[in-house]
């Protein structure tokens, strides 16, 4: 096999590999530059890398996969969980960049359910009882109130009675 190359083949090779070497590795960068964003955020993923005169493409990984995508920037305009994961970009001059993280977190919704936070009909309900109790006891202390009125009525009628006699 490598007998059958011609030397000048040979030469290309070389000189193509010290020329990547030569290079530093491509860059991931974020925009905005946080690692963790929420769902459906706007998150752009841009690649510095050395591109040469023939070679303008960009390559992603996702998780170690190739993305479609051969634009130096790669815009998530609203981020899903799924697109968390490691990213990485080479360009055709630029080896393989270092892996760059990115989180994409459910935002701090509370769940329907939940039994920290009362639903709307458990307040109306403790609304409703708090208020017959208060008419309640209202109306047990009236009732009272009436009721002792009374009593004292009748004695201040007993002793008008006796009075009277
Ligand atoms: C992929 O690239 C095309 C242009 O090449 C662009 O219109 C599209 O928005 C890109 N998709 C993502 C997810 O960046
Ligand atoms: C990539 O990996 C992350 C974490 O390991 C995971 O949450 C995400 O769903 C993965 N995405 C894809 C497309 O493999």
């Amino acid at each position: 096999m490598w007998q059958m190359l011609s030397p000048t083949a040979l030469l290309l090779l070389v000189s193509a590999g010290t020329r990547a070497e030569d290079h530093p590795k491509a860059k991931v960068t974020l925009d905005p530059q946080w690692n963790r964003v929420l769902k459906d955020d706007e998150v752009v993923l841009r690649c510095q890398g050395s591109y040469s005169s023939e070679d303008h493409f960009t390559q992603w990984f996702h998780n170690g996969t190739v993305i479609e995508n051969q634009s130096s920037s790669y815009s998530i305009a609203a981020a899903r969980v799924e697109d968390s994961g490691v990213y990485q970009c080479k360009t055709a001059l630029s080896p393989l960049s270092d892996p760059v993280q990115l989180e994409v977190h459910t935002g701090p919704t509370i769940p329907p359910d939940s039994p920290l936070f009362p639903s709307w009909i458990q307040v109306t309900f403790c609304l409703v009882m708090g208020l017959l109790f208060a008419v309640d006891t209202g109306l047990y202390v009236s009732v009272q109130r009436d009721l002792r009125n009374s009593m004292r009525d009748q004695k201040n009628v007993k002793v008008t009675w006796s009075r009277g006699s």
